[in-house]
């Protein structure tokens, strides 16, 4: 180990000392890279100590010269140092805020929204075009007593339309509604005529499940009573209703039965090279209205019911109504 030391070699040391610092500061890329530097530069056993060590070799009058020196490399490394420091905070700020900044450019991510279900679409514009020509619209109970869905409506106890094979019986005498037609008279016991209405709702019959049955399907019933009020009305209304509905699909009246309707008919529209039956209607029997207190001679009318599934049907292009009730989205965001 050499035992003397230069002025001149201290301050070479200090000079380079100088260089790298400032060049190893410049080049820090972190608080940490930068806490490392300042322990190596200026800690106890950094490089500016062991400069300093070597000090007490010198002559005493150079020893202030190295002295002097040194302090003034020590407080330009702090001073880079903290330089250096703010500006890798910055950086590092600034990294951070585009790191997780939105970009308000982005397409959004979206919640699909929803829509009507044809099925309440195609109520809602059978309603609407009745509501065009002056219809109310009144709603019924889903459970019925056999009083409202047979026994009012002209259809005695044995009659088979009360069938245990095709209704659901809750009690003796609750059941399920086999049809909106029981509207007709839960409105009329609170409503003297003239009378205008629509009820639509969802009836239920035990019905063995295929393309065109389901056990559960809709109906919108359709009441006029009057003074006046004939076949021709009937005709009439059914005819434009489904002129507006359908555009102009050939229709025809066939004639058939119902208890509450004396005559009746049912309605056929052609769809496909085939008649598909889409209502029941006719002109109100007088018993039904008797049985109200309605004085049959002085008013009249006709109830009519729409089976909306077929409106459906026939309005999409849907051949199977179980589609319209299995909730499978692919089938119904079509619509
Ligand atoms: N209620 C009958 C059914 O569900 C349909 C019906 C036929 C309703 C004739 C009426 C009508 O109002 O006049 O089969």
């Amino acid at each position: 180990m050499s035992a003397t030391v230069s002025l001149q070699q201290l301050t070479d040391q200090l000079d380079q000392l100088e260089a790298q610092a400032a060049a190893a500061i410049a080049a820090a890329a972190s608080a940490a890279d930068l806490e490392e530097l300042r322990v190596g530069l200026l800690g106890k056993k950094g490089k500016l100590s062991g400069v300093l060590g070597a000090m007490g070799k010198l002559p005493g009058e150079e020893r202030p010269l190295v002295g002097q020196r040194a302090n003034v490399l020590k407080e330009q490394v702090q001073g880079l140092l903290a330089e250096r420091l703010a500006w890798v905070k910055s950086a590092a700020l600034a990294e951070r805020i585009a790191a997780e900044s939105l970009d308000v450019t982005m397409p959004a991510s979206t919640i699909p929204a929803g829509h009507r279900h044809p099925l309440i679409s195609t109520i809602e514009e059978i309603v609407d075009i009745f509501a065009g020509l002056g219809y109310r619209v009144e709603e019924g109970p889903e459970i019925e007593t056999d009083h409202y869905n047979f026994t009012a409506l002209n259809i005695p106890p044995h009659h088979p339309a009360r069938d245990m094979q095709d209704t659901f019986y809750l009690s003796e005498h609750e059941l399920l509604r086999t049809h909106t037609s029981p509207v007709q008279i839960r409105h009329l016991e609170n409503n003297p005529p003239p009378v205008r209405i629509v009820a639509p709702g969802r009836v239920y019959r035990r019905d063995a499940v295929d393309a065109t049955h389901s056990p559960v399907f809709h109906q919108v019933e359709v009441l006029a009573i009057d003074e006046g009020l004939d076949f021709s009305h009937l005709r009439g209304t059914v005819t434009a209703f489904l002129q507006q509905f359908f555009g102009d699909l050939p229709v025809r009246f066939r004639a058939s039965y119902f208890p509450f309707t004396e005559p009746s008919a049912e309605v056929d529209v052609q769809w496909r090279g085939r008649w598909l039956e889409v209502m029941g209607c006719g002109m109100v029997d007088p018993a039904v209205l008797e049985g109200l207190g309605i004085d049959p001679t002085r008013y009249s009318g006709f109830a009519a019911g729409l089976g909306v599934e077929r409106f459906c049907m026939v309005r999409h292009g849907i051949d199977d109504i179980r589609r319209l009730f299995t909730s499978d989205l692919r089938f119904l965001e079509q619509f």
